[in-house]
């Protein structure tokens, strides 16, 4: 049995790009995998949120995950900070991570580059935590979204690292993973770049988002004045929303509108339509559960009580074995 290992950071209601990144695959893998999902809430401190907005979010990305289907008797779903042991861990990795290979880190060059007046050490050792969250539990695969990419070398590079140092084969060696299919990149509908939170308003369709909305942020969705000539190869802004309608769509209603593109008969009016609607019809049954589940305090402490000790039993074998290899053995 492999153990497959997934987080988000609690920053916001969860998007579309997130649950196509990892929450889906997860989700039909806690039936034949040792799976761990949790809410990365150190990891979030690198943007210093205010203490309620912290508790606010972790809780929200509790419900949002239980509603996407996580079973918290099949897999360990679990809150960060609850592991003591994964900020041991991450001290005693940095002691061998060195500062040329982090600030070479492309999401550290960005952060840095976005908020240079916050450039702190968290975000410089962000891949370090990154690296202990996974190997804590000797993750064998992690479901991650395409932009997480250089992030799992890191840890592939700190795992290899410690057993090359201490001659043993103690942490495997995990890899990105996306069912079956490569790392997936969800287009925002601004035209350019990816779904995120962080993106502008109107960008990110959420889980959580009722259908007026959808249908309002998807009719505003980016796009140029139509195809002129037949075959013509999609810009940016069109690819982007036939990308989304491939993660929600029919195949023969992706097949149809890609007919009228390249036969210039198409009108994006309906394909926005048709994109709309079929997102509401996949995102629905969420958003139900969101909504009922946001306010059912009793079962999200029950998750996260169950999560943390599974969690930590886990996590503090991991610890006892570490302490013993690297020499700090009781007298
Ligand atoms: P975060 O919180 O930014 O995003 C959570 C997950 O969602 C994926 N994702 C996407 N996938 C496809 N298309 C998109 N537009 C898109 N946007 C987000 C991300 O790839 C990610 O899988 N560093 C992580 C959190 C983390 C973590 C970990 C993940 C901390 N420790 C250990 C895995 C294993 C992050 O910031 O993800």
């Amino acid at each position: 049995m492999e153990t497959v290992l997934s987080g988000i950071r609690p920053t916001g209601n969860l998007h579309l790009g997130n649950y196509f990144g990892a929450v889906k695959n997860f989700v039909k893998m806690q039936e034949e995998n040792n799976c761990f999902f949790f809410i990365a809430d150190y990891h979030s401190l690198t943007t210093h949120p205010k203490p309620a907005d912290l508790h606010g979010n972790v809780k929200q990305v509790l419900a949002e995950y239980l509603a996407a289907g996580l079973d918290p008797e099949k897999s360990t779903l679990y809150i960060q900070s609850d592991l003591p042991e994964i900020a041991e861990l991450y001290l005693i990795l940095n002691m061998n991570a060195y500062l040329g290979e982090l600030e070479r880190v492309t999401t550290f060059k960005e952060k840095a580059r976005k908020q240079p007046e916050n450039v702190n050490a968290g975000l410089l050792t962000y891949p370090t935590l990154m690296a202990a969250d996974i190997i804590i539990h000797k993750a064998d695969k992690v479901p991650v979204g395409k932009d997480q990419e250089q992030n799992l070398e890191m840890t592939r590079t700190f795992a290899r690292r410690f057993n090359r140092m201490y001659s043993q084969d103690f942490f495997p060696i995990p890899q990105a993973f996306n069912f079956g299919e490569q790392l997936v990149k969800i287009p925002g509908l601004d035209g350019s770049g990816k779904m995120g939170k962080s993106e502008g308003e109107g960008n990110a369709i959420f889980l959580a988002d009722d259908p007026k909305s959808i249908r309002k942020k998807v009719m505003r969705a980016v796009t140029d004045s139509g195809p002129t000539a037949a075959n013509q190869s999609k810009p940016e802004a069109i690819e982007n929303l036939f990308k989304l309608m491939e993660v929600v769509s029919a195949e023969e209603v992706v097949k149809h509108f890609n007919e009228a593109y390249n036969n210039c008969s198409i009108r994006y009016g309906d394909l926005k339509k048709q994109l709309a609607e079929d997102i509401i019809i996949f995102t629905e049954p969420m958003r139900d559960r969101i909504l009922s589940l946001s306010s059912d305090d009793a079962a999200i402490s029950k998750a996260a009580k169950i999560g943390a000790e599974k969690a930590r039993a886990s996590a503090q074998k991991t610890i006892r074995e570490v302490r013993e290899i690297i020499g700090f053995r009781p007298f």
